[in-house]
């Protein structure tokens, strides 16, 4: 494939790594936004979270247990979770031997590190912000972040970020302090609810398995926070069979752990 396979005016939907290309490289590791970059595909999703001492970092669970030796590292610091670790102390760790041999020494990178590679790679990010409820003010300081690394400036803005959360006071939140960023919900709201989210937020992300063709024609016909219509863009899909019939339902975007399996599916080369 080539650089900027996956994308929309090749026909298809929009193909996003999940956590890069998880099925092959360690998830939200700099592996694998660079896989990703590698094998064509310039979207990459990453998770959001803050350590102990206050730092951005990328990883998804809110323990670090599954996916580092944190608990061969720190054996009487159980439940591991993310937020009672210092930034210091969650880099000393290996992210990737749990995935596979090669890929020891992998790190959990902070955001700002991240944001630099995908920057290098000239990629684009769904930055989802993970259990909002844990961090309070995570959404302004994830801002800083994304505004110290350059990231919120107008070229950023209009085409290589949107932010995402779970939390719809999230998703407001970012959308009160910076409302020309696009933003997306993920769930599902039935029908009828749907006009409310439209308010603040310009796509909504669902579950493949929580949506029909009728839900996905009614997204399409609000005009979301900046008056475009809304768009669609739902996880996770890893097998070609699910990536046709969703993209018979007409999603505008298919969120990943193997982009290669869903651009064959779907896309037009
Ligand atoms: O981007 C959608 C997807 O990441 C949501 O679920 O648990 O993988 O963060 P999760
Ligand atoms: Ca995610």
């Amino acid at each position: 494939t080539r650089p900027g396979a996956g994308r929309a005016a090749l026909g298809g939907p929009v193909v996003y790594a999940h956590r890069g290309a998880s099925a092959y490289a360690p998830e939200n590791t700099i592996d694998a936004i660079d896989l990703a970059m590698q094998m064509g595909f310039d979207w990459v999703e990453n998770d959001v979270q803050r350590t102990k001492d206050g730092v951005l970092v990328v990883i998804h669970d809110d323990t670090l247990a599954r996916t580092t030796d944190v608990e061969q590292r720190f054996p009487n610091r159980a439940p591991w979770k993310v937020q009672d670790f210092t930034a210091a102390e969650i880099a000393q760790l290996d992210a990737g031997s749990w995935f596979g041999d090669e890929y020891a020494g992998a790190w959990v990178p902070t955001l700002r590190e991240y944001l630099d590679r995908v920057q290098r790679n000239q990629q684009r990010l769904l930055l989802e912000i993970k259990k909002p409820e844990l961090y309070p003010g995570i959404e302004e300081q994830t801002l800083k972040v994304l505004d110290e690394a350059g990231w919120l400036d107008a070229r950023h803005v209009a085409q290589r970020l949107v932010v995402q959360s779970f939390s719809a006071d999230s998703v407001r939140i970012v959308h009160r302090l910076r409302p020309d960023l696009v933003t997306a919900f993920l769930g599902t709201p039935t029908v009828a609810d749907l006009p409310r989210y439209a308010e603040f937020t310009d796509r909504i992300n669902p579950w493949h398995t929580t949506i029909s063709a009728d839900w996905v024609s009614a997204v399409h016909g609000l005009r979301g926070a900046h008056g475009k219509a809304m768009e669609v863009d739902t996880w996770i899909v890893d097998d070609a069979a699910t990536a046709r019939r969703v993209q018979d339902m007409g999603v505008d975007g298919i969120i990943t752990n193997a982009p290669d399996v869903v651009q064959d599916a779907v896309g037009g080369f």
